[in-house]
C-alpha cells in the first residue's frame, strides 16, 4: 500500500551517553545533537521528505538538573539564530509543537521570531517538538473541543477522528510516516502519540550525535521495504 514518505519524526536520544563515553559533560552531547539537526534536515530535503518532527525537550525531561536544561535551550536558540537563513533560503517552515510559556524567554523569543519569519514558506516544515508531551496535547485538545461545545462552535456530534486533528499542534501537517529513534532505546516517550497511529517505527543503537545522512538514507530505504497494510491484507493480494 502507501510508500509514500512526507513525515519522518526523530527521537533524538543518546546525548548524554554520547558525551559520557568520551568523558564529556552531558551538555556537550545535546551541542553536537543540536549540529546533527542540520545535517538531517538537509538529509531531509535532499530525499524530498515534506516534514521533520524533532523531539528536542519533553514535558518529563524537566526533572533533569537546571544546569542541564540552561545549556540545552542555549544551544537550541544558537541553532535557531544560525539557521533562520538557511529556511528562508530552502522556503522552509518553522513550527512549534508543544507548550513554549514555561521556556527561557530569551529562546523563546528566537524561535517566535524563525516561526513568524518563515510562516509563508511552503517547502518544508520543521517542527520543533519542545515542552511537548503525546498525553498533554490529547488533553489539550479535549478541553479546546469541550470549550468550542460550551460556546456553539461546534456540537458534539461534530467530534471525530478527522476534526480532532484541527485541535492538535500538528492540524496541518501529514500524519507521521516513520519513527525514528536513536541510542537503542525502544519506547514513544510520550512523543506524538496520536500521530504515530500507523507509523512505521525504527530503532537505532547509534547515539544522535553520531547519527548522519547515510545512517538517515539506510533508514529510509528500510521503510521502502516495510508493507504498510493499515488493517488491510498483504500488497499484491487484493
Ligand atoms: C536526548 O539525549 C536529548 C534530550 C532528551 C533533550 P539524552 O540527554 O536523553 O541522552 P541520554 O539518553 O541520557 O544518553
Ligand atoms: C525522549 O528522550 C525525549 C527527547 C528526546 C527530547 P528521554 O531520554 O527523555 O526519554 P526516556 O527518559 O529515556 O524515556
Ligand atoms: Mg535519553
Amino acid at each position: 500500500m502507501e510508500k509514500e514518505l512526507k513525515h519522518i519524526a526523530f527521537i533524538m536520544d543518546g546525548n548524554g551517553r554520547w558525551a559520557k563515553k568520551r568523558g564529556l559533560p552531558r551538555h556537550l552531547g545535546h551541542k553536537r545533537g543540536c549540529e546533527v539537526c542540520t545535517d538531517i534536515y538537509e538529509g531531509c530535503l535532499e530525499n524530498h521528505i515534506q516534514v521533520m518532527s524533532l523531539y528536542a525537550f519533553s514535558t518529563e525531561n524537566w526533572n533533569r538538573p537546571k544546569d542541564e536544561i540552561d545549556h540545552l535551550f542555549n544551544y537550541l536558540e544558537i541553532f535557531f539564530k544560525k539557521e533562520i537563513k538557511r529556511f528562508m533560503r530552502d522556503g522552509s517552515r518553522v513550527m512549534v509543537s508543544g507548550d513554549l510559556s514555561r521556556i527561557p524567554e530569551k529562546t523563546r523569543n528566537v524561535i517566535y521570531d524563525s516561526m513568524e519569519r518563515t510562516k509563508d514558506n511552503k517547502n518544508f516544515a520543521f517542527n520543533i517538538c519542545l515542552n511537548y508531551g503525546g498525553k498533554s496535547e490529547i488533553v489539550r485538545a479535549t478541553k479546546l473541543i469541550a470549550e468550542d461545545i460550551k460556546n456553539g462552535v461546534i456540537s458534539i456530534d461534530d467530534v471525530n477522528e478527522k476534526s480532532f486533528e484541527n485541535y492538535l499542534y500538528t492540524k496541518d501537517l501529514p500524519p507521521v510516516d516513520l519513527l525514528i529513534r536513536t541510542s537503542g532505546e525502544m519506547r514513544t516517550s510520550n512523543f506524538l502519540l496520536w500521530q504515530l497511529a500507523y507509523a512505521e517505527f525504527i530503532f537505532t543503537k547509534t547515539c544522535w550525535p553520531d547519527f548522519n545522512k547515510k545512517e538517515l538514507n539506510e533508514c529510509i530505504n528500510e521503510f521502502k521495504t516495510r508493507d504498510r497494510r493499515y488493517g488491510g491484507i498483504e500488497d499484491g493480494n487484493k
